[in-house]
């Protein structure tokens, strides 16, 4: 619809201009005001005229009916008067055309090419090493997944980063409690779960022995001194995380192209302290070095500990200098959960005060917690769902229904796989990502209504259509009101996916996947396709089915699902 709009926009816009052309829009703008009315009888589209009341000194009914001859186009069936509202129908040659447009460009339907020569970095997942990856995880890794696809569809080359947490004195706890209790023939069969239960054995007797934590911050300090032993280990926890970690980036098809994590900047801060130093941004605070926010309203942001050590902020100004350096970026975009907003204003507020312009490029796209139960996550009590069990709890339920509805499906191993993770990955992209969530497993693993296996299943249906249609069908004529609904859904594609850019919101086109899911559902089940009587009628449903398809398909990939072509 964008280019309907920007040409029923351009035709009011010469209208009023005959008017009066001191209404100060121009066309963009116009374009922009355009509404979807809530329900069908309102028409298609409508353009609401109470905001240019002021400016023409009229009431909105009658510039309403000013308005009314300059969209009479080809591609408006009617318009009516409704109040102050000009209500626009669509017309058949409109839809036939679309429809046309969007099966001539297949899978480049609804791309844009303004990000062409331009990078975006974004940063995501980043789990802290030897820490449980859990249900927590699950936001960052498939919004900025989602981000980065997104990013990638209209032009834009994504650098996906894997910020890991690989440095920090949770290596010093590893290390003890690895040297204590720790045995490597375990830890090598059992992976990070190995590491985990040490960490938390490592915090519960240090509670009955303090003197542990001690011991634990020598051996971090020996690390940051490049100790061969602690080097040697500290690599390979590293290692056993990752593979981890790689386990279930493979499951959502997740590679990034950096994994440089924290450490990566152990030799870079320096400088960047330096930096601080020399501009005088840098105050000393009970022994430890800020940087003082007051003046912007907020506290601190910390640099360097008492003992001189780096803080978190200081490995981020590092990491985003080095992004700026490296690849040049037009943003650089971090996804985390919105605990961590501060954070993230102190220090792009303190990158602005060194004198970067780019500091403004530097976005943090939040999301909301998670919770189970209506409790926080914690891994000491155990109130945690590791993402690994909880996408073997979804393919196990969809390999159980495939078993019982279609046990002779081929591949049907890859299907439960693509399908099970699908459904957690959907179910959680419905949400807005900023609202908290209180997760519920039966929720999740309901595969009832507006899910993900629900979408993934239509997707099935439209290929096979195809398949036994053996064509793509052709466009023709119109013969019901479904069709030309499911059009309509079609066509608003692009506009889904700019908004979806806009807001940094992935939820926007899971939500349009289900538009085009029910729409499709609908017309499925009033119209015959194969079965159609009349050759041009079966030929026109064909061709609909095959735009379906490509829509489907290039959206399920940009919210991290697979799509399968058999269920
Ligand atoms: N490792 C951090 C955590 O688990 C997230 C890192 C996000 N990225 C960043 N550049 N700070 O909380």
């Amino acid at each position: 619809m964008l280019t309907l709009k920007k040409k029923l926009a351009d035709s009011i816009l010469c209208k009023l201009n005959e008017k009066n052309d001191a209404h100060g829009l121009d066309a963009d703008a116009i374009a922009q005001m355009f509404e979807y009315p809530p329900d069908r009888a309102m028409g298609d589209l409508a353009f609401p005229c109470f905001k240019l009341s002021k400016a023409l000194r009229a009431a909105p009914p009658a510039i309403a009916a000013m308005l009314a001859d300059s969209v009479s186009m080809p591609e408006i069936a009617k318009a009516e008067i409704a109040g102050g509202y000009l209500n626009m129908f669509i017309s058949d040659a409109y839809l036939a055309e679309k429809l046309g447009n969007i099966n001539a460009l297949g899978e480049n339907y609804g791309r844009f090419d303004f990000g062409k020569g331009k990078k975006i970095v974004l940063d995501y997942s980043s789990p802290n090493v030897a820490k449980p990856f859990h249900i927590g995880h699950l936001g960052t890794t498939v919004i900025g997944h989602s981000l980065k696809m997104l990013h990638e569809f209209v032009g834009y080359e994504c650098i996906g980063i894997n910020h890991l947490g690989d440095w920090g004195t949770q290596f010093g706890k590893l290390i003890v409690a690895y040297r204590l209790w720790g045995d490597r023939a375990t830890i090598e069969a059992g992976g990070i779960d190995e590491l985990v239960a040490l960490y938390v054995k490592f915090h519960a007797e240090a509670e009955a022995d303090p003197a542990l934590n001690d011991r634990a911050r020598e051996e971090f300090t020996k690390l940051e001194h490049f100790d061969e032993d602690n080097i040697a280990l500290w690599k390979w926890f590293i290692e056993i995380s990752l593979a981890e970690y790689q386990k279930t980036y493979k499951q959502l098809g997740i590679e990034f192209d950096s994994y440089n994590g924290e450490s990566f900047y152990s030799d870079k801060m320096p400088a960047i302290v330096q930096e601080l130093r020399d501009k005088n941004l840098m105050t000393i605070d009970d022994g430890a070095s800020i940087v003082n926010l007051e003046e912007y309203n907020m506290g601190p942001c910390l640099i360097l500990k008492r003992d001189g050590s780096t803080l978190y902020p200081t490995r981020d100004i590092a990491a985003a200098k080095y992004r700026k350096d490296t690849y040049d970026f037009e943003k650089c975009i971090y996804v985390t959960s919105a605990g961590q907003s501060l954070h993230f204003a102190q220090w792009f507020k303190v990158v602005e005060l060194m004198g970067y312009e780019w500091a403004h490029d530097l976005v943090h796209v939040p999301y909301g917690t998670v919770s189970i139960n209506g409790e926080k996550l914690a891994t000491r009590t155990g109130n945690v769902i590791l993402l690994k069990d909880l996408f073997a709890m979804s393919v196990d339920k969809v390999r159980g229904i495939i078993k019982e509805k279609n046990p002779d499906l081929a591949g049907s191993d890859e299907v439960a796989e693509a399908v099970g993770v699908g459904a957690i990955v959907f179910h959680y992209l419905t949400n807005s990502r900023i609202k908290d969530i209180n997760f519920v497993l039966e929720d999740a693993l309901s595969f009832e209504g507006n899910t993900g296996p629900y979408s993934q299943y239509t997707y099935a249906r439209t290929c096979s259509i195809l398949e036994k249609a053996e064509n793509d069908g052709k466009a023709g004529e119109f013969t019901d009101d479904s069709e030309r609904e499911l059009v309509k859904v079609l066509a608003r594609y692009p506009e889904k996916i700019l908004d979806a850019l806009g807001d940094y919101e992935p939820m926007i086109i899971t939500r349009y996947i289900l538009d085009v899911c029910n729409s499709f559902n609908r017309f499925y089940h009033s119209c015959k396709i194969i079965g159609a009587d009349d050759a041009s009628v079966r030929d026109t449903r064909v061709y609909l089915t095959k735009a379906v398809n490509s829509v489907l398909k290039t959206a399920f990939k940009l919210i991290c699902i697979k799509p399968t072509e058999k269920i």
